[in-house]
């Protein structure tokens, strides 16, 4: 089976700026891929360009095995997006919205009536069919975006930043949803803010920064790779700490008052240090797809 996004040195500027710089990646049928990164990595052009809202400078781009060119209306029937803004029509009910939506992929009448009731069921959002969208809270608007990216039963779903700003139960709803539709086959192309999200729901990811990818692979293989097993935290690291740390070359990060040891598998250190330097507090805790993140794109603040 072909894989479902083929994306080969992709790029794109905007005037002099270099938003996406040369990059490849590949997505298998079913898989969960996460693509993550900070603020104005890329990611969203990324997809916009996947999707052709934003056309690419160069580079090769093939969803299900066919070259993108030309073929957008044929390949959009099997692609079911959520894009990071939200883009429901205020002015429509929830009903309305998917059924507007669906008038794009010539559905016979029936069918749409029964998918709308099923994503409906699916999304929760039975009884809230005639709410108007203006009356829905960030959830529920997240909600009918996956409903309305899912009327055209996609092979392919792409959610550009789904989670941002939701409660944990909204959340929590969604990643359960997600791992129903995982079940089915679905391929998933994800963006997140949230490690634990992408640490749960994806297979593969990349970690993008400034238009480039950095890593590429599974999450348990990249925390193993640049972080280790695990990790330890002092509140309040002394001089005498920060000494034993450089003359013992370990591995790590010096936060002001805070000191974070990428200590492999720590729990001797870890025990030594309790007994000995850690006067305020010292924590030790598994490595976690976060830490492999900040290590790699630096702690400095983006856009
Ligand atoms: N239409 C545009 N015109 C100019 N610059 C843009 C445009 N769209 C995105 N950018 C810039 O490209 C960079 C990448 O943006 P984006 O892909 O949205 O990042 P991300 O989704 O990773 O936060 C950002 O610096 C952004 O400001
Ligand atoms: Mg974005």
């Amino acid at each position: 089976m072909p894989a479902v996004i083929e994306v080969d040195n992709l790029r794109k500027s905007y005037g002099a700026f270099v938003a996406v710089d040369g990059i490849t990646f590949a997505v298998q049928s079913g898989e969960c891929f996460g693509l993550l990164g900070p603020n104005g990595a890329g990611k969203t052009t990324t997809i916009r360009m996947l999707y052709g809202f934003t056309p690419r400078d160069s580079g090769s781009l093939r969803l299900f095995g066919t070259p993108c060119d030309g073929a957008w209306r044929l390949l959009k029937g099997r692609i079911g997006i959520c894009q990071q803004e939200n883009n429901l029509d205020p002015d429509l009910t929830v009903r309305e919205n998917l059924e507007v939506f669906a008038a794009y992929f010539n559905l016979p009448a029936a069918v749409v009536h029964e998918r709308v009731a099923s994503l409906l069921r699916f999304t929760a959002l039975e009884g809230r069919e005639q709410a108007g969208v203006r009356d829905l809270s960030g959830g529920l608007m997240r909600r009918l975006v996956l409903a309305r990216a899912l009327i055209n039963e996609p092979q392919l779903l792409i959610l550009d930043e789904p989670t941002t700003g939701l409660d944990p139960q909204s959340r929590h709803q969604l990643w359960s949803r997600l791992d129903e539709l995982k079940g089915r086959g679905l391929t998933t192309l994800l963006t997140t803010h949230y490690m634990d999200e992408a640490q749960r729901l994806c297979d593969r990811l990349v970690i993008m920064d400034q238009g480039r990818i950095l890593v590429e692979g599974a999450p348990r293989d990249l925390i193993r790779q640049h972080v280790g097993e695990s990790v330890i935290e002092v509140v309040a690291a002394c001089d005498d700490l920060r000494r034993l740390v450089q003359e013992r070359a370990l591995d790590y990060e010096d936060l002001g008052p805070r000191l974070v040891i990428y200590s492999g598998d720590g729990e001797s250190l870890y025990r030594e240090l309790l007994a000995e330097h850690c006067h305020e507090g010292c924590m030790l805790r598994p490595a976690t797809l976060e830490d492999v993140f900040l290590r790699l794109t630096g702690r400095e603040l983006r856009e």
